[in-house]
């Protein structure tokens, strides 16, 4: 079946109130379209989890600082229909800008001390439009079950942290990070990638797989991270964002290995002129 396409902030609330009266659970699934096999996949996890799924395609322009790709965003709605209607979505929330923002709004959600780190120290504000659309997405649908991909794995943690000290009753779902055979994660920003940027690419998933065999064998944080450059500056044209070994709890980078200790081990990398991330989330020898 078709999936439900709501347009408006009134078409929305008037559905969630029809399926709240139904007694019905309600999975959400935030998304800014350019749907592809990892937005997929969070959809697959959502269906089992509740009797509704809702899937939001929000190009979300207070994410955007002045200078990133806002305007140049992947948009294929008709296309994102069609990956809903085959994961058996029940309603695509998909409003225009003006619907969603007041012209004059002044109220925003912010979290301040994940954000601080990796992409929140180069994206200015980034997070603080993510908590913001969330929450209010949040707010709009009223789910039980909300799905984020462990790709991007500081906002995932940073919405874990809102729902945490904000008192949002909603279970987040930590997702798999989906990569191609060849290694690459998937993102809708990889379709800026020229075919030599995409070969090179791979250098984040092998630096990254060399990292996890690095910390497994037992080397520092230091000798970890300098490995992950080496390998990335194998690619004539990758220029490295940061190359981060952090701390799961607090992203603050980790000088010292504990034993036991989950991190992340995070890059962003430029190809060209389209930006990059990948991670692999570790925990160090527990002996
Ligand atoms: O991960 C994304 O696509 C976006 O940051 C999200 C969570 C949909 C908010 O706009």
């Amino acid at each position: 079946m078709k999936p439900v396409v709501l347009r408006t902030k009134k078409a929305a609330r008037a559905y969630v109130t029809a399926q709240q009266k139904a007694g019905k659970t309600i999975a959400l699934v935030p998304t800014m379209g350019a749907l592809h096999e990892g937005h997929a996949s969070l959809m697959r996890q959502a269906r089992p989890k509740a009797d509704i799924v809702i899937v939001s395609v929000f190009v979300n322009p207070t994410q955007f600082g002045p200078n990133e790709d806002f305007a140049k965003y992947p948009r294929t709605f008709q296309d994102d229909l069609l990956v809903c209607e085959r994961e058996k979505v029940d309603a695509v929330f998909a409003p225009q800008p003006k619907d969603m923002y007041c012209g004059d709004r002044s109220a925003w959600v912010n979290e301040e001390s994940l954000s601080r780190f990796l992409c929140g120290a180069r994206r200015i504000g980034h997070f603080k439009g993510v908590c913001t659309v969330v929450s209010k997405l949040f707010n709009l649908f009223q789910p039980q079950v909300a799905c984020f991909g462990k790709k991007d794995a500081q906002q995932l943690l940073i919405l874990e942290r809102m729902v945490r000290d904000l008192d949002f009753p909603i279970k987040v779902v930590e997702c798999p990070l989906i990569r191609e055979k060849s290694g690459l994660a998937l993102s809708s920003r990889n379709k800026y990638l020229s075919p030599e940027e995409k070969k090179q690419a791979l250098v984040l998933s092998q630096s990254l797989k060399a990292a996890k065999e690095a910390v497994s064998s037992g080397k520092s944080a230091a000798e970890t991270k300098k490995l992950i450059a080496k390998i990335i500056a194998t690619s004539p044209l990758a220029k490295v964002d940061y190359i981060s070994i952090c701390d799961r709890e607090t992203l603050e980078e980790v000088k010292t290995f504990k034993k036991g200790q989950k991190i992340l081990v995070a890059l962003a990398v430029y190809f060209g002129t389209t930006r990059l991330i990948d991670n692999v989330w570790l925990t160090t020898p527990k002996k």
